[in-house]
């Protein structure tokens, strides 16, 4: 079984990543969030997070996915090329994002509702054979069914995997994972399958795994964020006592905050808001005071001081 950190954008930038992988074990791979071509190149804020300096220890491990997001063969060529430059080998592609500035362009999840869309991009990448290809993809943008037209053009692709997000576009991030349907999509790709969404804990990883026995791997995204110990907590098939998860998270904290203090240069109130934006998902069990007090913080200083406080609670509430 193999086990992947999900791209988030926002949140899983280099920074985030080198600073996880130093500190958590067991993820296989990081998938980037997605880059996209803008006025005819790859926008600068992508190609700088794919920067080789910013992801020394991924790259070394060969533990980075860069993720691309395009509808034709010219852009796949515009992104593809760039990545060859920065010596990557591994490309995932997104045919999922639902976000409606995307889906509106017929890019992400918006190419699912266009097979001929679909296929000319698959065929772009086939000039392209020392690279490995993935592609990352819901069920459809606005039917559960779309799939069913796409899986002869992914299975005749030279794709190394698919994950699918076993929800449709306009649904987000929202409602139940359709498990009927990703078992339908199982028995018709001929692909090695990853299975991706709202694995969160022990039990929802053992349930995936028992529905679907044969599946390659697990991308995990939020429950990763709201817990970056869950892969090692699955691999170990025990959880981390708090003690250590507490202290442990101390340290992921700090440098953190130190890694973000090296790359942003828009002042401490910009910093505190990255910083912050972690706690929107970190350690569900928190109390909702802390929580809300982290959240407010607005100098370094205070952010500091209030999750020193926050995980204080949070251990004595645990224990
Ligand atoms: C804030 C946010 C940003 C995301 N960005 C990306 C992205 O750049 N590329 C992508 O393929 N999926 C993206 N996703 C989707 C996740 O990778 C994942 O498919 C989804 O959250 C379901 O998995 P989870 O329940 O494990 O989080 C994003 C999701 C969220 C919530």
């Amino acid at each position: 079984m193999k086990y992947y950190f999900a791209p988030l954008q926002g949140y899983t930038d280099s920074t985030f990543r080198e600073i996880h992988a130093k500190h958590y074990s067991g993820v296989d791979a990081y998938y980037t969030p997605f880059c996209r071509v803008e006025k005819g190149d790859v926008r600068w804020h992508d190609r700088k997070d794919l920067q080789p300096e910013r992801n020394s220890l991924l790259r070394e491990q060969n533990r980075l996915v860069p993720q691309i997001i395009a509808n034709t063969a010219e852009e796949v060529d515009v992104l593809v090329n760039r990545l060859i430059e920065m010596d990557y080998h591994r490309i995932d592609v997104n045919f999922g994002c639902p976000f409606p500035m995307i889906a509106k362009k017929q890019k992400g999840a918006g190419i699912l509702s266009s097979p001929d869309m679909v296929e000319n991009v698959l065929s772009a990448l086939k000039k392209y054979d020392s690279f490995e290809f993935s592609v990352k993809m819901r069920l459809g943008m606005n039917e559960e069914n779309e799939w069913e037209a796409l899986i002869p053009l992914l299975n005749a692709s030279n794709l190394k995997q698919i994950t699918l997000h076993a929800r449709i576009g306009k649904e987000q991030y929202k409602g139940e994972v359709h498990y009927e349907a990703f078992a339908n999509f199982m028995k018709q790709c001929e692909i090695p399958l990853v299975f991706n969404g709202d694995i969160v804990d022990l039990p929802s990883y053992l349930s995936v795994c028992e529905k679907y026995p044969s599946i390659n791997g697990v991308m995990i995204g939020r429950g990763l964020l709201q817990n970056p110990f869950l892969i090692e907590e699955i691999v170990s098939g025990s959880v981390v006592p708090t003690n250590e998860k507490v202290k442990r998270l101390k340290s992921f904290m700090s440098d953190l905050t130190d890694g973000y203090g090296n790359v942003m240069n828009g002042g401490e109130l910009q910093l505190v808001q990255k910083l912050t934006s972690f706690w929107e998902y970190l350690l569900p069990e928190l109390d909702h005071r802390s929580r809300k007090k982290i959240l407010k913080s607005r100098k370094l200083s205070d952010y500091q001081s209030n999750v020193e406080e926050a995980l204080r609670k949070y251990k004595m509430d645990m224990e």
